[in-house]
Order: structure tokens, then C-alpha cells, then sequence
């Protein structure tokens, strides 16, 4: 599939504003980035979309916003002080560090396991070296990924405390308090966007891999005995999906079927309706926000992959043309493994009553990272369109909206163009350009991905009307100016009717 390299993809982040390596005047850190003036604005985009679709515009979910530090009883609970780990090799020649799985599928090798022994024997056995200076690696030892702290001016054991590895965790310790104060009742959710950390042996491929990334996360509560009860069936029951199950994959299957929900779960292939109900509502926003529907697929993990809370998880995979299919989007079924290990750890009761019945309550989890949906959506939109490179960004996640040009930069056209300019900022994200030719504006519009450009010529001045233009396009029509504010808003809020009459 066409598409840009990681190196262009790159180049366009860091030339145009969207991307940053952290720290680059010193040489950078990595796994770290810095947002710049478009791409501040792009996370706040599809940030407010996916809180719109997923919480607003919802009456059974709720948000939260948890602290990035918490009690650190709460990661024993999790489990990730004892499991969350990756398995690490050093060279014993240069000192090199690297991730054992990742060497190994560097080297062409499948890896259908991760533990040390496993990991150990396939190093061994491609006869793997230090692809710096080939020297030889140590074994594989675990590796925990959670940053720590201290909490206080001690640094001692008593005052350790960590970086949260996934917002979900917050969930689940407020479960009680939450239910209460927000009068639910199941099923319901609890949303949450937020910073979560991991020390990652290899962060890699840009953004993808990070050490500080940004998740949006969702932990939909069940009744454990009506996890096939689901009200909004009918609304996701026909869509079709790219499915790709862990029985496919232990064939030695590649490519994913398409089917409906209805049959991925009549088939037994996603075990509960709630689960598919979730996967249907994910990929729904995913394709709202542009994403191309055949660049996304669903994985399932096969059993070696599983986390150590889920006994089912699908992937949600979009297809980077640098790197192949790579996941956006976890949804995992959680069962009632967190709420329990928390009361256990706690001592504190958090069962509810569902009617007459006090249950621990199953969980659903869509979870998505920020950063991989953004560079995901950078990634589809960078096209080539007639020998010009357009970011093709859907008007919903667009950082700017609409861009403002005097067709020459003399007066009296300066002076109506900052008009109308400020008339269009008071409601929508505007740039204004005067530098350079009106050509020039346009292709550094057309690459920041601004799906409108407003032009003052020499007829705004005689008939007070002026062009727009659309980017994919490069079509113009006429508008008065009193009609400009009202127009720019149908053609954003119709996006997907406009974009496809004018690529037509
Ligand atoms: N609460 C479940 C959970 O954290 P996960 O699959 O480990 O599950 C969920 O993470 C999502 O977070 C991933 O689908 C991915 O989008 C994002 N994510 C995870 N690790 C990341 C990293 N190192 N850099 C960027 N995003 C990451």
C-alpha cells in the first residue's frame, strides 16, 4: 500500500510544527516528543472528538481524571509490579541494550512466546548477534517497565512509589466512589484521557514507541452473567470488519476475513456481545475521524500475548506502510481480575447491586493511544495529489480549519483579509498568510493539512464576495462575505458529504 516512508513522515512532523523530539537542541531523549503549534492543536481535536463520541454524547459513561501518581499498593494489586515486564539482552562486547522479542523479529523471527527460556532458546538458535558491533548477548532477564519515584524528601523503599503505566488502574481504584456519586447503574463506563509511562527498552519508529504517550481509555462495567445482554446490538450488529482471529494466526493464516459482527460473534469468535459491541464502536470512530477502513483490521491476541488481567484481547491494527500492521487500540475483556485484586488488596467491599444481586462487574476495555491514532491519521492523510503533497486530514481533526489570503499583499486587500480573518477566529481555528506567491500559500496550507483556504481578490472588492477552495481539490466557489461564517461551518460539519461531491 502507498503511502509515505518514516523518513518523509518524519521530515513533515518537524518542517511543518506537528512533532518534536524532545530536547533536540541537546541531542534529544529517546522515546520523548514535544506537540508544536499544529500538532498542540490536532491532540486537542481528536482528544475532544473521542470524549464527544465516547462520553458526551453517551448517557452510561462517565469521566475521570485520575493522578499520574497514585498510592503504589495499587500497581501490586494490578499486577504490574510483578508482571509487567519485557525481557532484556546486553552485549557483552559494546553494552548495547536491547529488547529480545524486537531483536529477534529484526532477524526475521517469529515470536510466538515471551518468556526468558523461550526468547533464550530462538537467540541461540538464528545464532543472533550485537547488531552494533556483533558481539555476543547476555540471556534474557526480565525487565520492568514502570518509571519510579519518591515520594517526600527520602529516597527510601517505603517512600518508592511509580509513574502510572495505564490510566485504567484509576478506574478501578474510584469504582465505588464513582458508582456512588454518579448514581450509575450497569453496564456502565468510565472514560479517562491522560499521560501514561513506560520505560520501554526500544522506544522506536517515531512517536509509536514511547516512553510518555497519552492514552484514552474506557472500562465498560457488566453484570458477569449478562455479558450477552447488549441494548445497542443492533446498531453495530451488520457492520463489516477485517478480522484476523488467534486460531487463523495458529494456521499460519495472514490475511484477515472480512465479516460482520454479527458473524464474528455467532461464530464464536469474539466470545462476548459486549466485546464485539466495543470493537464496533471503536472502529466506527476510527473511520469518523478518517482513518481508511482498509487500513484498519482486528487482531486477536494469541494466548502467549495475552496480558495477565485479560482472557481475550483484540488489536486494533491501522497498516503503516514503514512498519506494517501495528496496533492503535487495545479492547480486552478484563473480567472482574482488577475490581478483585483490589478488594483483595484493600480489604475494602466493591461489589454493587445490580437489581437484587451484588456482583463484581466484568470489564470491557477499549483502550486507545493518543499519540499512534495521531500518527496513524498523519500517516493516511500524507498523499500525493497531482504532484502535490497534501495532508489529507479530515476536517474533524484538521489543527486548522481554514486559512485566510489576500490575493495580493497590498491594500485595500491586507486590510479586508485581517477583516474577514478575525471575523472567522472568533469560531474557528484560522491562519492568516500573506507571505510569498498566492501559490506558495496554498501548498504550505495543503501540507499543514488546512482543508479550506478563503481568498480576497479583486471582485471581493467590487461585489463583496470571496472564494473558497478545498484543498483536496483545489475547487473554488464563490460566497459573500456575511455568508462566509455559516458556510465554513456546513462544509466542516458535512465534511464527509463535501470532501467526497468534490473529489467526485
Ligand atoms: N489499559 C490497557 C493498556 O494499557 P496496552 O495495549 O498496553 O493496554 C493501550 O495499551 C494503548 O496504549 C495501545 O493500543 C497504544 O495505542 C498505547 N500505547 C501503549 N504503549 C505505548 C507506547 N510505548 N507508546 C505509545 N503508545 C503506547
Amino acid at each position: 500500500m502507498e503511502g509515505p516512508t518514516l523518513e518523509e513522515l518524519t521530515r513533515l512532523c518537524i518542517s511543518r510544527g506537528f512533532v518534536f523530539p524532545s530536547g533536540r537542541i541537546y541531542g534529544g531523549i529517546a522515546g520523548f516528543f514535544d506537540y508544536g503549534p499544529l500538532g498542540a492543536e490536532m491532540r486537542l481535536e481528536v482528544l475532544s472528538d473521542w470524549w464527544y463520541y465516547f462520553v458526551r454524547r453517551r448517557d452510561d459513561i462517565v469521566g475521570i481524571h485520575g493522578s499520574i501518581i497514585t498510592h503504589p499498593r495499587t500497581w501490586e494489586a494490578s499486577g504490574h509490579v510483578e508482571s509487567f515486564i519485557d525481557y532484556l539482552v546486553t552485549c557483552t562486547k559494546c553494552g548495547a541494550e536491547y529488547r529480545a522479542d524486537h531483536l529477534l523479529e529484526d532477524y526475521g523471527v517469529e515470536v510466538k512466546e515471551l518468556t526468558a527460556e523461550y526468547l533464550s532458546r530462538m537467540l541461540k538458535e538464528h545464532n543472533v548477534k550485537c547488531p552494533k558491533c556483533g558481539g555476543e548477548l547476555s540471556d534474557p532477564v526480565p525487565f520492568n517497565l514502570m518509571f519510579t519515584t519518591y515520594v517526600g524528601p527520602k529516597q527510601t523503599k517505603a517512600n518508592l512509589a511509580y509513574l502510572r503505566p495505564e490510566t485504567a488502574q484509576l478506574i478501578f481504584t474510584n469504582f465505588k466512589d464513582i458508582h456512588i456519586t454518579a448514581r450509575l447503574k450497569l453496564p456502565f463506563g468510565v472514560a479517562q484521557v491522560g499521560k501514561a509511562f513506560r520505560n520501554e527498552i526500544s522506544p522506536r519508529n517515531f512517536t509509536f514507541r514511547a516512553r510518555e504517550f497519552e492514552q484514552m481509555e474506557i472500562e465498560y462495567f457488566v453484570n458477569p452473567k449478562k455479558m450477552n445482554d447488549c441494548p445497542f446490538w443492533d446498531e453495530v450488529r451488520g457492520l463489516e470488519i477485517n478480522i484476523l482471529s488467534a486460531e487463523m494466526q495458529e494456521r499460519g493464516e495472514k490475511e484477515a476475513k472480512t465479516m460482520t459482527l454479527e458473524e464474528a460473534f455467532d461464530s464464536g469468535l469474539i466470545t462476548t456481545k459486549w466485546h464485539a459491541y466495543w470493537i464496533g464502536e471503536s472502529l466506527k470512530w476510527l473511520w469518523r475521524i478518517g482513518l481508511r477502513k482498509e487500513r484498519l483490521r482486528v487482531r486477536e491476541h494469541v494466548k502467549t500475548e495475552l496480558a495477565h488481567y485479560a482472557i481475550q484481547t483484540f488489536d486494533v491494527e491501522y497498516f503503516f506502510p514503514f512498519m506494517g500492521w501495528k496496533e492503535i487500540e487495545g479492547i480486552s475483556n478484563r473480567t472482574d481480575y482488577d475490581l478483585k485484586r483490589h478488594q483483595e488488596f484493600s480489604g475494602k467491599d466493591l461489589s454493587i447491586y445490580d437489581g437484587d444481586e451484588k456482583v463484581i462487574p466484568y470489564v470491557i476495555e477499549p483502550s486507545f493511544g493518543l499519540d499512534r491514532v495521531i500518527l496513524a491519521l498523519l500517516t493516511d492523510a500524507y498523499r500525493i495529489i497531482e504532484g502535490r503533497r497534501v495532508l489529507s486530514l479530515h476536517a474533524r481533526v484538521a489543527p486548522i480549519k481554514v486559512g485566510v489570503y489576500p490575493l495580493v499583499t497590498k491594500e485595500p486587500f491586507v486590510k479586508k483579509a485581517r477583516e474577514i480573518y478575525l471575523m472567522l477566529k472568533d469560531k474557528f481555528t484560522v491562519l492568516y498568510d500573506e507571505k510569498g506567491s498566492i501559490g506558495r500559500r496554498y501548498a504550505r496550507a495543503d501540507e499543514a493539512g488546512v482543508p479550506l483556504g478563503v481568498t480576497i481578490d479583486g471582485q471581493t472588492l467590487e461585489d463583496g464576495t470571496v472564494t473558497i477552495r478545498f484543498r483536496d481539490t483545489r475547487e473554488q466557489i464563490r460566497v459573500k462575505i456575511e455568508d462566509l461564517p455559516k458556510k465554513v461551518s456546513e462544509i466542516l460539519e458535512n465534511w464527509d458529504s463535501y470532501s467526497q461531491r468534490v473529489n467526485a
